[in-house]
């Protein structure tokens, strides 16, 4: 079943009820102010750090779901409703929302008077606009009021919602006009506040929560709203909140429309008061000024639209599948620049308040996005390796707005410090800017400790290679990718972190997955040597690698598929000897896209394996059998029930991963069967099921062990977003960046006739068609670049501003 449907021409999903199995959200804002908007017109905004600089309330966890947010109440005679339905919940003539990119449109329609709202962050604004317009098509005068709502947040949303004994009494406001002021803590240490404001004169406004909505009033039936309309309250302490009441009369046909906005305003000390007691406006009012009309909403919707059209027109594709071309060229490169924006803090799923950044997401993050913003790349690799200590290993996370390493977790994670090369091998292969080898970076945020980059790769290939187990595997430490395996924990007590309880540093307790980690992006930093000139180094890196390459073929391998790790008792962990967890998706992924066993058939079998005994219909669970009690030694993995979570629940992650390791073998119709089955547009149909957003991946989708087998969570930010548009941008349709140029390889279903991409690459352009006559699934007959053949699949850099046209025929 379906809620709505893909309107690719405008790059839109389009929700045809509020009634969707679960709050279905978006994202504005793309620098410094950011808003999560659901398809009701719930969320909440905040200013870069979703936790310290919250602008609006949200309750995470709240029955009934989603009431805080963006409310416009419309009251027409006795009714009361809301375009997006929530909170009153009257029954609509009609519903829409509109899901755009970095913008919402939520429209609704209720006896002859239709209510739109939408939504933007304007491109290089702290602030959210809001344009409200109503339209009268009932052919008769009416005689309407609206109430725009919100709940501001005290701006620590941890003790926001924790510490009420003090800030049931801080709360502050100024009232100006149509502006309502939310000063609270800017008498003392805060230089910021925040401005709802109207381009309009308002009839009334509050700005007590109790006098607007009641002291038990709800969302769902304001006081102010319902009753006699607002009481120009002023809050003194408890819940400031922004409401403002605007009556019109409206003949038939007509429209009103009013711009709202909600901004955030920071000032020097000398310069935060107008007069004592009164805050300094002339920033808000110029913010207020140049958005009074509807040229300049439009001006600002239409700079947003270029911005993401030039955005995504980086790589295009055309294979003559709508939902293919929609994922690829619309959807999953949003979700990947959204992931890189908020990393894994604010999602409906992530409140905001917990992580900070991940070492290993960030890393991994960069793969989705290097394409789009080179620049931003380059900066975060170098925030990321600033935060690695001088033995290569690295924080676990890092504080965006400090930028340094979280001590609370500290290190310890043993396939972190092999994601910094990850990266930073993307980041050359797509740039070929090597001069970020040569950047001076600190390590553990030291000065004094400062490194060229290249010295951190080299230092985290070193880490690997100094911290073998007894089987010449790499120790896993706390945990590795996945991290609830956590061998050297051993946490009994309910509160204690399964991660950072018990030592990090195990002796025993190996990883097959870093095993092969330690190949592909071992490799890749030989690669980066040899590119160097550094032969004797790159020869010895290459022995290193060899070495763990040939311990996982040996103790690593388990007869018919790679083995997870060893205990630290020695046990095996993904073994045909385990009662439970006998075979695990991740070295099966990780050790065949490092191209272990590819020659030897082992890399064939373990692909069978995972067919065998992985496979659902959504998706490949991440273990079998699951784990049905909690067992000391494997730590949080086994914490979860059956087929929820790393617990043999179909981890989205980790399906590209197959889908890269088959087309390593050639196998385009395997490869991209498992691509489909996880791919948003794919299983929109199943939407009543799925129940995330069916324009994103989620997550994580319950497994066959799970009552509710095929139900997604935690949707948005996850490292799905970039794994997944790596495996069909360069997997499947075979455009992969390396150190000396774009290489062209598909991988492809043996049906497909063909495709054309588009792909911007170190300035320039290629018109790429491929052609499969013979309905192979992989191999490449003839290269033609501008009508010259060549031999080699590389295509060698072409000069910046440049379009070139390459003719591809698989054979
Ligand atoms: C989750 C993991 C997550 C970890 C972060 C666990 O509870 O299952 O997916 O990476 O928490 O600390
Ligand atoms: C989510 C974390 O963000 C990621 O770092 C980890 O690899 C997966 N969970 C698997 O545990």
């Amino acid at each position: 079943m379906k809620y709505g449907y893909f309107d690719d021409a405008s790059r839109e999903y389009v929700i045809t009820t509020p009634r969707t199995p679960l709050p279905w959200i978006n994202y504005l804002g793309n620098e410094d102010f950011f808003t999560l908007l659901s398809n009701t017109a719930g969320g909440y905004s905040f200013y870069r750090d979703a936790r310290l600089r919250r602008i609006t309330r949200y309750r995470y966890n709240n029955c009934p779901l989603d009431q805080e947010g963006f409310h416009l109440y419309v009251k027409d005679g006795d009714t009361v409703w809301n375009p997006g339905w929530q909170p009153v919940q009257t029954e609509l003539d009609s519903y829409s929302c509109r899901h755009g990119l970095g913008y919402t449109v939520i429209e609704g329609t209720k006896d002859g008077i239709t209510a739109k709202q939408e939504f933007i962050v304007p491109k290089g604004e702290k602030c959210m606009l809001i344009r409200v317009t109503v339209t009268n098509i009932s052919g008769k005068e009416k005689e309407l009021s609206v109430f725009p709502y919100l709940e501001f947040c005290l701006w620590d949303a941890m003790d926001d919602a924790s510490n009420f004994q003090r800030n049931f009494s801080t709360g502050e406001v100024e009232v100006a006009g149509s502006a309502i002021y939310h000063k609270t803590e800017y008498r003392e240490r805060r230089d910021h506040y925040a401005v709802f404001w109207a381009n309009r004169e308002a009839q009334g406004f509050d700005t007590s929560r109790d006098a607007f909505i009641g002291v038990y009033g709800s969302p769902a039936r304001p006081e102010a709203v319902f009753g006699a309309g607002c009481t120009n309250s002023v809050a003194h302490g408890w819940q400031p909140v922004a409401a403002e009441q605007f009556d019109m009369t409206l003949q038939p046909s007509e429209q009103y429309d009013l711009i709202l906005g909600l901004g955030y305003i920071e000032n020097p000390a000398e310069e935060k008061w107008e007069n004592p007691g009164v805050i300094n406006k002339k920033k808000a009012e110029a913010m207020i000024a140049r958005f009074s009309d509807n040229g300049t909403f439009d001006a600002a919707m239409n700079t947003l639209k270029k911005f993401w059209a030039e955005l995504l027109s980086g790589y295009q594709v055309e294979s003559g599948d709508e939902k293919l071309d929609r994922m690829v060229n619309i959807w999953n490169q949003y979700q990947c620049m959204v992931t890189f924006n908020m990393s894994r803090s604010a999602s409906y799923f992530e409140s905001g308040m917990g992580r900070g950044m991940g070492f290993r997401d960030s890393c991994q993050d960069l793969l989705g996005f290097v394409h789009m913003i080179p620049e931003r790349a380059r900066e975060r690799i170098l925030d990321i390796a600033a935060t690695q200590f001088p033995d290569g290993s690295a924080y676990h996370q890092y504080q965006p707005l400090t930028k340094k390493g979280n001590l609370a977790v500290g290190s310890g994670f043993n396939d972190d410090p092999l994601w910094l090369i990850a990266g930073t091998d993307a980041y050359l292969c797509e740039t070929g800017d090597w001069s970020i080898l040569d950047e001076e970076v600190d390590f553990d945020n030291d000065p004094a400790l400062r490194q060229p980059l290249m010295e951190h790769l080299r230092r985290s290939f070193n880490f690997t290679r100094n911290h073998l187990g007894p089987h010449g595997l790499p120790l896993i430490g706390r945990a590795d990718w996945n991290d609830c395996l956590n061998l050297n924990c051993f946490s009994e007590h309910p509160g204690e972190s399964f991660q950072i309880t018990g030592p990090s540093e195990g002796p025993v307790a190996e990883s097959v997955f870093i095993a092969g980690m330690f190949v592909k992006y071992g490799s890749a930093y030989v690669r980066i040597c040899r590119h160097l000139g550094l032969e004797t180094e790159a020869a010895e890196a290459e022995e290193a690698v060899a070495a763990v390459e040939k311990a996982t073929l040996g103790a690593g391998w388990d007869g018919a598929w790679f083995r997870r790790a060893f205990d630290a008792y020695g046990n095996v962990v993904g073994g045909k000897e385990c009662e439970e967890g006998q075979i695990f998706i991740e070295p099966q992924g990780m050790c065949v896209m490092a191209g272990i066993g590819k020659e030897t058939g082992e890399a064939a079998a373990a692909m069978k394996s995972v067919e065998e005994r992985l496979d659902t219909k959504y998706g490949i669970v991440l273990l079998q059998p699951a784990y049905t009690r909690y067992h000391l030694e494997l730590g949080e993995i086994s914490s979860y029930p059956p087929g929820y979570k790393e617990n043999a629940g179909i981890f989205c992650h980790n399906n590209p991963w197959i889908v890269c390791a088959e087309t390593e073998l050639g196998h385009g119709d395997r490869a991209f069967q498992v691509y489909k089955r996880t791919a948003p547009a794919y299983i929109e149909n199943i939407s009543e099921i799925h129940r995330t957003e069916p324009y994103v991946y989620s997550q994580m989708i319950a497994g066959k062990d799970a009552p509710s087998f095929g139900e997604g969570k935690n949707s948005w930010l996850t490292g799905t977003a970039a794994w997944t548009f790596l495996s069909i941008s360069q997997a499947i349709l075979g455009l992969k960046p390396t150190l000396d140029g774009l290489m062209i390889d598909p991988c492809i279903p043996a049906d497909w006739k063909g495709f054309t991409v588009t792909r911007r690459y170190r300035g320039a352009e290629y018109h790429i068609t491929v052609q499969n006559p013979g309905s192979v699934q992989h191999g490449i007959k003839r290269i033609l670049v501008d009508g010259v053949a060549q031999e080699s699949k590389i295509l060698a850099p072409a000069s910046a501003g440049s379009t070139v046209k390459v003719e591809v025929v698989m054979g």
